[in-house]
């Protein structure tokens, strides 16, 4: 068996006292971890949690999550963001029915070809599950990592990427890959902190770069970030009146870009801050901060005949009922959604 790095063999003894008893730890089977892998990506563990337990017992097997509507996959989603995860883990979950007989894969080049499946996830999967020693590398990771061996190089460019990859190759466990991946991720999570990091507590301080050269604070080092583009967006609201009862058109928006598979009413997208003031809408501004966008929202009502002839011109939606609540809307739909309902009916 190739030697042990001593700076791992420190980690896992940290690691087998301090791991968080999770409850994918407990018995790793490769449905669950994908789950809980995915949810992690951009999520808190203690957000998380909730939802895998959920996401579980909604779709057990990943023969239930394939056959699902994926309507009720994003609803089962609504709440954790960066929806294109749950699309790609149905797609994936359909990938591995209809190609595979229903087998998920055990290695992480196979896991690596499912969609939506990157090499994070890919690797996380065959490490704890198969044993398969493939290095883990996440944003813990990352900031773990360039600050034990002291990485200036920006971890987003080639360079920086490359430094850390071979340390984390050098260092993951052949005999507990799992083990020590989780490991390192842990030790982001509780010690190595972005701004706090306990280095008192650490199993590794002696070993550590940037502790001895006190550069901490500005590893790992990132390219500046893209400025935020700034848009407006005018959502149409087509409401009519069935027998007492209101109802709206909503439309599943396409699955690439903005909003991806989420349902919404029709929205045309321009670039720009736009008007400060709208008097055809019947609410906003609507303020929105996304990932890489800044948006101000409109809300413009139609009834009568401009709503049939908007639904016409949308035909992929459907008139739903104003007070059907279960819907994943985007964010900045459904937090002025009760405000929309009692502006339409006055109207
Ligand atoms: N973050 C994402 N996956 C994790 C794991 N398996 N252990 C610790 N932190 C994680």
């Amino acid at each position: 068996m190739p030697d042990l790095h001593p700076i791992t063999r420190q980690l896992l003894e940290w690691y087998r006292v301090h791991a968080r008893p999770l409850p994918w730890r407990e018995s790793p089977h490769p449905y669950a971890t994908w789950l809980s892998e995915v949810i992690l990506q951009q999520t808190r563990v203690e957000t998380g949690t909730a939802y895998w337990h959920r996401f579980l017992e909604q779709y057990p097997t990943v023969k239930d999550l394939a056959e699902a509507p994926i309507e009720s996959v994003m609803r089962s989603w609504k709440g954790l963001g960066y929806y294109s995860r749950a699309r790609n883990l149905h797609a994936a979950a359909k990938a591995v029915m209809d190609q595979r007989d229903g087998q998920l894969p055990i290695l992480a080049a196979d896991w690596r070809a499912l969609p939506g499946i990157g090499d994070y996830t890919a690797a996380a999967i065959a490490s704890i599950c198969h044993g398969e020693a493939v290095p883990v590398v996440d944003g813990n990771v990352q900031r773990v990592l360039s600050r034990l061996f002291d990485i200036a190089d920006p971890v987003d460019r080639k360079s920086g990427r490359d430094a850390i990859r071979a340390w984390s190759e050098a260092l993951v466990s052949e005999a507990t890959p799992g083990a020590s991946n989780q490991a390192w991720m842990e030790l982001g999570a509780l010690v190595c902190k972005p701004r706090n990091p306990a280095c008192p507590d650490c199993p590794v301080r002696e070993a550590c770069l940037a502790r001895q050269r006190g550069t901490w604070a500005d590893r790992p080092v990132k390219q500046p970030k893209k400025k935020q583009v700034t848009m407006t967006v005018d959502f149409d609201v087509a409401i009519r009146k069935v027998d007492s009862r209101w109802e709206w058109w909503v439309e599943r928006r396409p699955d690439r870009g903005i909003w991806g598979g989420l349902e919404s009413f029709p929205a045309t997208l321009t670039e720009g801050a736009g008007r400060d003031r709208d008097p055809q809408s019947v609410w906003g501004p609507v303020d929105h901060i996304l990932t890489h966008r800044r948006l101000t929202g409109w809300f413009h009502l139609h009834t009568g005949d401009a709503a049939s002839d908007l639904a016409r011109c949308h035909p992929g939606g459907s008139w739903i009922p104003l007070d059907d609540a279960d819907r994943a809307w985007p964010r900045m739909v459904d937090k002025v959604l009760p405000e929309l309902r009692s502006r339409a009916v006055k109207n």
